[in-house]
């Protein structure tokens, strides 16, 4: 696997790779990659012949008292780790390399507000300009077929897709179900903040997710309770929850009648921990 932190290195294999008739899949990461990302650049493998990682901790996704300075940066096992995966080219950029004159300074990217506002965005204001627009970027940068996005950020999945629409980007975004530890625990870079004892509360999370879904795929007609009473039995047990909600599975508008999602995000400790479940039809 190659390693850049060049954009015209990245480009011009890119370049050679598409003039060869490859198909080019790409997986954009922060970095300290677990087994969640490696099985994004697995899906990626399956739908084309490279896949290019990115790992680029962007400042504009972060807000000013979140953790941008301590997000763990464990470059030499995220190569080894995506050697291993069979991924073929790391893009590593400097933050001049994305933003040469400043974060704060760059044109951005701004997908409507009913979609960044909401969840995750009413509390992280920004969150999603940032996202949307390194992501823009990127595209721009690697120019690969398709994109590989987790499901556990489904708000940022749908962030995405709307962008992708939106702005005619000529790339297909394919979404990545979710990858759990055996108690149910999404796979999170951020898990990493979780002590002993926290850790062994976090299952929590998904498994009243779950049970609420299963709830409501029974009757919907309760679902303001059913989701105060999953809200309290997490803060019970010592999550302080950011949101619990229900949602419309594929534009995360207002819950109607079509598919739905139960979404959280909740802090246990140092770590914000979020994941969704879809209720079953
Ligand atoms: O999900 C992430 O790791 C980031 O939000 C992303 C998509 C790489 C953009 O910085």
């Amino acid at each position: 696997m190659q390693t850049t932190e060049s954009l015209e290195s990245l480009r011009a294999t890119v370049r050679d790779w598409r003039q060869s008739g490859l198909r080019v899949g790409f997986v954009p990461t922060m970095g300290n990659l677990h087994e969640g990302h490696l099985a994004l650049v697995s899906d990626a493998l399956k739908h084309s012949d490279r896949v290019v990682v990115s790992i680029f901790v962007n400042p504009m996704q972060f807000g000013p008292s979140e953790d941008l300075e301590s997000y763990p940066r464990t470059l030499a096992e995220d190569q080894t780790k995506l050697e291993a995966a069979g991924a073929h080219l790391l893009f590593n950029p400097s933050v001049d390399t994305v933003y040469p004159d400043g974060e704060v300074a760059c044109s951005a990217v701004l997908v409507p507000e009913s979609l960044t506002d909401i969840l995750c965005g009413a509390s992280r204001p920004g969150h999603f300009r940032g996202v949307a627009t390194v992501v823009a970027k990127l595209f721009n940068m690697v120019q690969a077929d398709c994109a590989v996005f987790g499901e556990k950020d489904l708000q940022q999945l749908r962030v995405i897709e709307r962008m992708t629409r939106d702005l005619d980007f000529p790339i297909r975004i394919i979404g990545s179900p979710t990858l759990r530890e055996s108690d149910g625990l999404a796979r999170s870079s951020r898990n990493a903040y979780l002590t002993d004892a926290e850790r062994r509360r976090a299952p929590a999370l998904f498994a009243e997710l779950e049970q609420l879904a299963g709830q409501l795929a029974q009757d919907r007609s309760q679902r303001e309770q059913a989701v105060n009473r999953a809200a309290k039995s997490l803060e019970d047990k010592g999550f302080k929850v950011d949101y619990l909600e229900v949602r419309d599975r594929e534009n995360l508008g207002p819950a109607a009648d079509g598919p739905l999602v139960v979404l959280a995000a909740a802090w246990l400790g140092r770590a914000r921990l979020i994941d969704n479940v879809p209720v079953p039809a």
